[in-house]
């Protein structure tokens, strides 16, 4: 079976639906016919100033989510990156493959650094992604499912495994990205032209899963439409309608093209009230499944802690191997 690999941080209380459409929905699929492994990296959310109760809050709400979602720890192993010290030990030695320019390229870094203001960027931030590439490498993993802005970070991961490899002898395993054209980049849905980020000016343009379905009805009732009145997949003309477009079919599993035949000769407002009917019914279930697991803290931990074991087990040999093929005396 294929390995597949991939992470995401507890940086807030909610994943929105970009973090669904674009990354969870194909953890989901992956799972199948796939010995999938999912990381929640709180170590990569410390590249920010956090609150400690706040990490604590958001890494156990991720784990529901991720389950609510329908990550199933019978068939993935989904665990907590720091959990699992073999990551710091591979990233360091990442660390140390990679050049100071080829990392001062990485665009997430650039736009990251130039929002927090060179001086209060941190130097994690910078190294960040050398401990995704540990992420990946030390499960051998064959495919790594994530958004479109995520593939600079995987083609480092491949080049710096290239590099060991050549330099030390095969010991790790070049993933690829597995980035489907179909995996929908989500946008905001008050400013379509941007992406739906949680780092967001405004919340009203982010769909949240742990939103009350009555909040997220109302977000998208207000959602930003464009000129004309035809709902249009145009997402140089249209990007609001068509945003919610692509939505309304990933959800829904309706094409794009039914879809503008359902609506045609209807108003931007029948449109918006059937995504929002939609979206509020395909996230109603999986709110109430994650708060429910909520409510049980030590069975949510002891999933968590029988895939950290799992995945350290794997993470071990890699290290061993690692260090070996280093030259560590062992
Ligand atoms: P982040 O919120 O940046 O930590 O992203 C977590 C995962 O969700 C990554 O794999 C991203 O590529 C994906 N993602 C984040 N925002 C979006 C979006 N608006 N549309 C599609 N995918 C997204
Ligand atoms: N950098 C990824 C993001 O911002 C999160 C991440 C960390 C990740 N480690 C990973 C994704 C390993 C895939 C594989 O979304």
């Amino acid at each position: 079976m294929k390995r597949v690999l991939s992470g995401i941080q507890p940086t807030s209380d909610s994943f929105h639906l970009g973090n669904y459409l674009g990354a969870v929905k194909q953890w989901v699929e992956l799972q199948d016919g796939h010995d999938a492994f999912y990381c929640i990296v709180d170590l990569h959310a410390l590249t920010v100033e956090t609150d400690p109760a706040l990490l604590r809050k958001r890494t156990l709400a991720s784990a529901a989510q991720l389950l609510a979602l329908g990550i199933s720890p019978e068939k993935s192993t989904l665990f907590v990156q720091s959990q699992v010290p073999q990551h710091n030990q591979l990233g360091w030695i990442m660390e140390c493959l990679t050049g100071f320019g080829e990392a001062s390229r990485m665009t997430q870094f650039k736009d990251k650094s130039s929002k927090a203001g060179a001086d209060s960027a941190r130097v994690g931030l910078f190294t960040y992604p050398m401990l995704q590439a540990a992420d990946i490498l030390l499960y051998q993993a064959d495919y790594v499912p994530v958004g479109e802005d995520q593939r600079q970070h995987i083609e480092l991961t491949r080049d710096l495994a290239g590099r060991f490899n050549s330099r030390y002898g095969q010991t790790f395993q070049l993933p690829e990205a597995y980035i489907l054209k179909t995996a929908a980049k989500i946008n905001d849905i008050q400013e379509p032209t941007a992406k739906m980020s949680k780092s967001s000016g405004s919340v009203a343009g982010v769909i949240e899963i742990m939103d009350s379905p009555e909040a997220n009805l109302k977000k998208i009732k207000s959602a930003v439409t464009d000129a004309g009145r035809e709902v249009k997949f145009d997402p140089i003309e249209k990007p609001g309608i068509s945003n919610l477009l692509t939505i309304h079919s990933a959800l829904s599993g309706s094409s794009i093209s039914a879809l503008e035949g359902e609506f045609a000769g209807k108003g931007y407002g029948d449109f918006k009230a059937a995504v929002a009917e939609v979206v509020v019914e395909y996230l109603r279930p999986i709110r109430a499944a994650a708060l429910e697991l909520l409510e049980d803290e030590k069975h949510l931990l002891d999933i968590l802690h029988q895939g950290s074991q799992k995945a350290g087990a794997v993470a071990q040999e890699t290290i061993s191997a690692t260090y070996k093929n280093l030259g560590v005396v062992l």
